[in-house]
C-alpha cells in the first residue's frame, strides 16, 4: 500500500494547490505514469480479489463489470481505478462524470476519442464522430474531460493476454449513472451499478405493463425514491401510463429544487 499512500498523498496536495485543469492533467499525467510503471502497487490489492472469497462476496459494485477499485477518497475528491480489457470483448464508448487521467499498466490499449455531434430532442439519441485514436504503451497517458467533452472507447490490441490500465478521476459532477454510446444505432443509454440497474429495470418493466397497478408502484416510486436519477427513471416510465400524473410529479420536482434539473425539465417539455 506504500506506492498507492504515497501517491494519493501527492495527488491530494495537488489538488489543494491548484485548481487548474492543465495543471491537474499535467502533474497528475507524471504521478500516474510514474505509479503504472511499478507494477508492484497492485499486490495486495490483486492479492484480496484472486484470494479473499468474503471480501470478493462483500464488495460495492460498480456499473462497469471490468473494474476494479483501488482506492476511493472518503472526501470524494478523487478516485484511483484499475481496468482490464480483454481482447475478446468490445467495450463500449462512453462519457464519464469527472475529469480522469489513464495510464496503461500492462499490454497496449487503443483509445478512440468521439465528438458529440448532436442529441435528438427524445431521450436515446445520439450522433457521434470519431475524432482521434491512439495506442496507449505501458507508462503513457491520455486524460478525459466530463461529460460530452470526454466520449471515448477503450479496447485491446494486444490479443494473447489482457491489458490492463490505471485510472485517476476526480471529483463527479454528475453522480449515479455513466452514459454508454451505440454507434450502430445512433443511441445512447445510461448504466448503473447491478444493484441500481436492477431498481430501473423493474421500472422500465413496469412502464411497459399498462395496468392500473403498475402505474401505482411507479408513483410511489417517483415520490419516495431519493437519487434523482432513479426518480427520473421513475416518472419516465409513469409518463407511458399516466401522462398527466408524471406532469404533476415533474413540477412537484422541479419547484423543489431538485438537482440536476436539466432531465426532468426536459421530460416535461417531451410530455406538454
Ligand atoms: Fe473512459
Amino acid at each position: 500500500m506504500d506506492l498507492i499512500n504515497s501517491f494519493c498523498t501527492e495527488l491530494r496536495e495537488l489538488l489543494k494547490s491548484t485548481d487548474s485543469q492543465p495543471e491537474i492533467f499535467n502533474r497528475g499525467r507524471q504521478l500516474l505514469s510514474g505509479l503504472a510503471l511499478k507494477p508492484l502497487f497492485l499486490k495486495e490489492v490483486l492479492r484480496r480479489f484472486a484470494t479473499d472469497d468474503e471480501f470478493l462476496k462483500n464488495r460495492l459494485l460498480t456499473a462497469d463489470p471490468n473494474e476494479i477499485t483501488i482506492y476511493v477518497d472518503p472526501a470524494g475528491h478523487f478516485s484511483l481505478r484499475l481496468y482490464v480489457w480483454d481482447p475478446a470483448v468490445s467495450y463500449p464508448v462512453h462519457s464519464h462524470g469527472s475529469w480522469g487521467v489513464v495510464a496503461c499498466v500492462a499490454g497496449e490499449i487503443l483509445e478512440r476519442r468521439f465528438k458529440l455531434l448532436e442529441r435528438g430532442s427524445t431521450p436515446g439519441c445520439a450522433k457521434l464522430k470519431e475524432s482521434a485514436r491512439a495506442v496507449l504503451k505501458p507508462g503513457e497517458t491520455t486524460t478525459v474531460l466530463p461529460l460530452d467533452q470526454g466520449i471515448h472507447q477503450m479496447e485491446a490490441v494486444v490479443k494473447e493476454y489482457s491489458s490492463i490500465s490505471l485510472h485517476l478521476y476526480g471529483k463527479s459532477i454528475r453522480r449515479g449513472f455513466l452514459e454508454f454510446f451505440d454507434l450502430q444505432k445512433d443511441s445512447v443509454y445510461r448504466i448503473m451499478n447491478p444493484y441500481l440497474y436492477g431498481r430501473a429495470c423493474a421500472l422500465r418493466a413496469l412502464g411497459a405493463i399498462g395496468e392500473d397497478w403498475a402505474a401505482e408502484i411507479l408513483g410511489q416510486a417517483a415520490a419516495a425514491d431519493k437519487k434523482p436519477h432513479i426518480k427520473y427513471e421513475a416518472i419516465r416510465a409513469l409518463a407511458l401510463l399516466d401522462r398527466e400524473a408524471a406532469v404533476k410529479c415533474l413540477e412537484k420536482e422541479i419547484a423543489g429544487g431538485i438537482q440536476p434539473a436539466e432531465d426532468f425539465e426536459n421530460l416535461l417539455k417531451i410530455l406538454k
